[in-house]
């Protein structure tokens, strides 16, 4: 089914998810493209979907420098709404004849913007708006025939529109309405939006047998099997592969050695709440072997993931299986470079660095889905709630989490002082608030005086953040005597540990990992 659709043209910045999220939360199917595809790229992508209206998102670029004019040229072609934000406002402009060049002054930040003209799209807006601006070129003359609905100190057409005969309006506005500090972002949007007649026809929760459909209709006859790992997106995508193959669908869990304490139980108990029954598969001494002496962070996690692979490949076969069932997300297939829509689909896997050639067909139903809507699913499936409240483990588990190299002497270290982090944090009941909260082993000594004799132990940091989606994070400020217990519990308990340290480093500039 081609779904009825907004496409977004990413330009690259971080703006194109931003936009294609808000106007799913509006209930508008919307897909992105990437404008590095070329027009040929975006046209294809275009091809497999119902295009009802089209977004040219923002972008680092200037019009001048790097040209998608012919991507401009498309999107008219289409003879549906278009609208361009920042790069795509100038784009549009320029396209259609306006001016585009230098700034008068540059807007960077909060800017005020005064409106002239409640159009289409600024319907209702208040007429002065506080918005986020973020460029130096801006549109000094509107195109031949264009009306100027705002403009700014550093924006003469801050916003326009394009009457075309018999066609729907183009709309162009140099801020950034899809940022939470624009201030009636979503209300433009909506407003673009309801020209589409797309406004409240994307529901996550109703595509469960579409998504069913999809798998059968990959898989065939054949036999699949699904890595999952107990985190929501590979069980979502195991449940709704269980519901199309039955029997012919085989879940692996491989047991990598490199878990937190108890995450393994943990995993299996919400696997078989969630009805499925995973081939448990321990290949934790082949991983460990393949780390020893490997202490680089990326080479680690390659490890890890070309491991994994060999063994997922190992038990398919075993199997007689010729395909694999992955929760890839949106987010993912996008930044891994592939068009959705294509066929043959890149291989990504959270476990990082799976390598591309596995000689199995990978099947993701979740590919369209941001992580909120394959939330959403989980509950429409009924599946159990703690999959949901589970804080993320990375799937190179605590490989990452023990500074350089990983031996069994260390990840015995690392287990016991996470789960201790674990029990204060959840017995007072604060791992509600929290993302994450797990202790990492830094490659640090220092002295420490236990009983009458002085030692030189390790360094144990313990971080606890706060965050939405873990783009950004805050390290939670922990009451003080919560980090006293858990400093003296480690220390007390683990004897090769002399020294505990909080981490309260926000990201940016730090990752929530230490590696
Ligand atoms: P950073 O450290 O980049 O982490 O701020 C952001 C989120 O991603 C998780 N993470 C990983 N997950 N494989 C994963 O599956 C990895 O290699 C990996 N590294 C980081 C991290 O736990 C956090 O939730």
């Amino acid at each position: 089914m081609r779904r009825p659709s907004v496409l977004v043209v990413d330009f690259g910045g971080q703006y194109a998810h931003l936009i294609a999220r808000a106007l799913r939360g509006l209930g508008v199917f919307a897909a992105l493209a990437s404008a590095s595809w070329g027009v040929e790229g975006v046209e294809a992508e275009a091809r497999g979907l119902d295009v009802r209206g089209v977004v040219l998102s923002g972008g680092p670029a200037s019009v001048w420098e790097a040209s998608h004019d012919d991507i401009a040229e498309w999107a008219l072609g289409l003879g549906v709404p278009v609208l361009g934000i920042c790069y795509g406002h100038q784009l549009l402009a320029k396209i259609l004849g306006g001016r585009v060049d230098r700034a008068p002054r540059g807007e960077f930040g909060p800017t005020v913007v005064e409106v002239l003209e409640e159009d289409v799209i600024l319907r209702g807006l208040p007429r002065r708006l506080r918005v986020w601006m973020s460029h130096n070129d801006a549109v000094l003359e509107a195109p031949p025939g264009a009306r100027v609905l705002a403009v700014s100190p550093g924006s003469p057409v801050a916003a326009f529109e394009y009457r075309r005969e018999g066609l729907p309006p183009v709309h162009g506005v140099q801020w950034h309405p899809e940022v939470a500090h624009s201030e009636g972002g979503l209300s433009l949007l909506r407003n673009w939006a309801e020209q589409t007649g797309l406004l409240g026809t994307w529901r996550p929760g109703d595509v469960i047998g579409e998504l069913v459909e999809y798998v059968r209709s990959r898989v065939g006859d054949g036999r699949a099997v699904a890595a999952v790992s107990g985190g929501v997106d590979s069980t979502v995508a195991a449940v709704i592969a269980k519901k199309a193959l039955g029997d012919r669908l085989t879940p692996i869990f491989i047991d990598h050695g490199l878990h937190p304490e108890g995450e393994v139980e943990r995993a299996l108990g919400l696997l078989r709440a969630s009805g499925l029954d995973p081939l448990v598969v321990d290949a934790s001494d082949e991983f460990l072997e393949a780390l020893r002496g490997v202490s680089d962070p990326e080479e680690k996690r390659r490890i890890v993931g070309r491991v994994y692979a060999e063994v997922l490949h190992r038990e398919a076969r075993r199997l007689g299986a010729g395909y694999l069932v992955q929760g890839t997300i949106y987010p993912d297939v996008i930044e891994s470079g592939a068009r959705p829509g294509a066929d043959v689909i890149k291989t990504h896997h959270n476990v990082g660095g799976l390598p591309r050639d596995l000689g199995l067909v990978v099947v993701e139903p979740l590919r369209w889905l941001y992580k909120d809507e394959v939330r959403v699913i989980a509950g429409r499936l009924g599946l159990p709630q703690g999959l949901l409240e589970k804080q993320p483990v990375p799937g190179p588990g605590l490989a990452v989490r023990i500074e350089g190299e990983v031996t069994r002497e260390k990840l015995a270290i690392a287990r016991r002082a996470d789960a201790i982090v674990r029990e204060v944090i959840e017995s007072r009941g604060l791992h509600r608030g929290l993302w994450q909260y797990f202790a990492v082993l830094t490659a640090s000594r220092a002295t420490g005086v236990k009983g009458d004799r002085r030692s030189y132990g390790y360094v144990v940091a313990v971080r606890v953040v706060e965050s939405r989606e873990a783009m950004t994070a805050n390290p939670a400020r922990l009451p003080w005597e919560v980090l006293e217990e858990i400093a003296a519990r480690i220390t007390g308990e683990i004897p090769a540990v002399t020294r505990v340290v909080y981490d309260i480093t926000p990201k940016p500039p730090a990752t929530i990992e230490w590696e």
